[in-house]
């Protein structure tokens, strides 16, 4: 039994104001449980790991977070400790992504989350604590990239498949499930001195964001993509929409570069092209659960040891700041208790 005024570590995110201007800052700090928002379930988190979104709510984003201090951290597995719920047990290995986790409600930056019992999800079997983490958001994301292009018709014989943002979390594994379920994968990046790493990962081709964007002015470019999935939005996005070949698909998750992106109707009048909206936050559980099993057997993406990194509280700051300025390369697991 673990006590409202057990003390616990967390990474929390301050405001302050400086020149008028405000600054977020984030330290280690000593919370108590009974810091934590109500929930069903109390659990011992083993293992976090870095997505884009922390590093928008660690540095301020109301978009994200209204309002500070706050624990970020869309991510989080661990061990059940406490349970007033009748499906979960107390000593359950769970993940939690999405919902809420690290916006509004206290994240995984932390030793402790305490969260509604409808956000849990049992570790699947076969699957580590640390390998959930090594995918957390990113990988249930590029996962369900896949499945909706699987489920709008694409094939390995339709051609090339392209993804952006390849050197990042969502893209590395988009990367190497695309190129594990037998994928000609096209890895589009702004980092040419990361080649040798996403040929690594799975990459057939790796090309500049420039050459995706080549003669982007015209309403339809050379069919080249059979698929994509895109994390950049913005000008890529819409390059990308003009060069899918016919009936090809896109699946579009991110925001990286822009939320908006100049279209005409033609690709989709003329090419019968699909643009995929993908949410991991809010999906049907069910789902949520039927891919974590994916995850875990027929789709467990290869080389996450070469994509992730292990690191403790000391490094999340400078981590997060990578991640901000595009200097972000693979996956980065938190490990709590280090
Ligand atoms: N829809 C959802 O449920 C969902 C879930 C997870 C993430 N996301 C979104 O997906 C995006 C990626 O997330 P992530 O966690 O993978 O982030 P990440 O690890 O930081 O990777 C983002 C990558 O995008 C590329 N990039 C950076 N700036 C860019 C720009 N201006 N134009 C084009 N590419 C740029 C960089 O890769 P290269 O240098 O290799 O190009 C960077 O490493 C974010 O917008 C995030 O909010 C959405």
């Amino acid at each position: 039994m673990v006590m409202a005024q057990h003390l616990f570590r967390a990474f929390e995110v301050s405001e302050r104001v400086q020149d008028a201007k405000p600054v977020f800052a984030g330290r280690v700090v000593q919370k108590r449980i009974a810091d934590l928002p109500a929930g069903d379930v109390l659990i011992r988190l083993a293992f976090s790991s870095l997505n884009y979104k922390d590093a928008l709510s660690a540095s301020g984003n109301r978009g994200v977070t209204r309002s500070y201090p706050h624990v970020p951290g869309i991510d989080a597995a661990g061990t059940l400790v406490h349970c007033a719920d009748a499906r979960f047990k107390v000593g359950d290995a769970v993940i939690v992504t999405g919902h809420d986790l690290g916006m509004n409600t206290a994240g995984g930056f932390a030793e402790y989350i305490r969260v509604p019992a409808d956000w849990v999800v049992p570790l699947p079997d076969g699957m580590t604590l640390q390998q959930s983490m090594a995918l957390g958001t990113a990988g249930l994301t590029a996962a369900l990239c896949v499945d909706k292009l699987l489920h709008n018709g694409l094939t390995p014989a339709q051609g090339d498949v392209l993804v952006t943002g390849a050197t990042g979390g969502v893209g590395s594994i988009a990367v190497a499930l695309l190129g594990k379920l037998g994928f000609a994968v096209t890895a589009c990046t702004g980092k040419p001195r990361e080649t040798d790493y996403l040929h690594a990962i799975g990459a057939r081709h790796v090309i500049s964001r420039e050459e995706v964007m080549q003669g982007s002015a015209k309403p339809l470019l050379t069919p080249r993509w059979a698929g994509a999935i895109d994390v950049a939005g913005g000008e890529l996005l819409g390059a990308i929409l003009r060069s899918l070949s016919e009936g090809g698909s896109v699946a579009c998750c991110g925001l990286v570069s822009a939320a908006e992106f100049p279209i005409t109707t033609y690709p989709f009048i003329l090419r019968g092209v699909n643009l995929l909206g993908v949410d991991s936050v809010r999906i049907d559980h069910g789902k949520r659960r039927e891919i974590w099993r994916k995850l875990a057997a027929q789709w467990q993406v290869p080389h996450l040891e070469i994509m992730g990194k292990v690191i403790s509280f000391k490094e999340l700051e400078s981590e997060l700041e990578a991640i901000l300025e595009g200097r972000g390369k693979g996956r980065r697991i938190l490990d709590v208790c280090a």
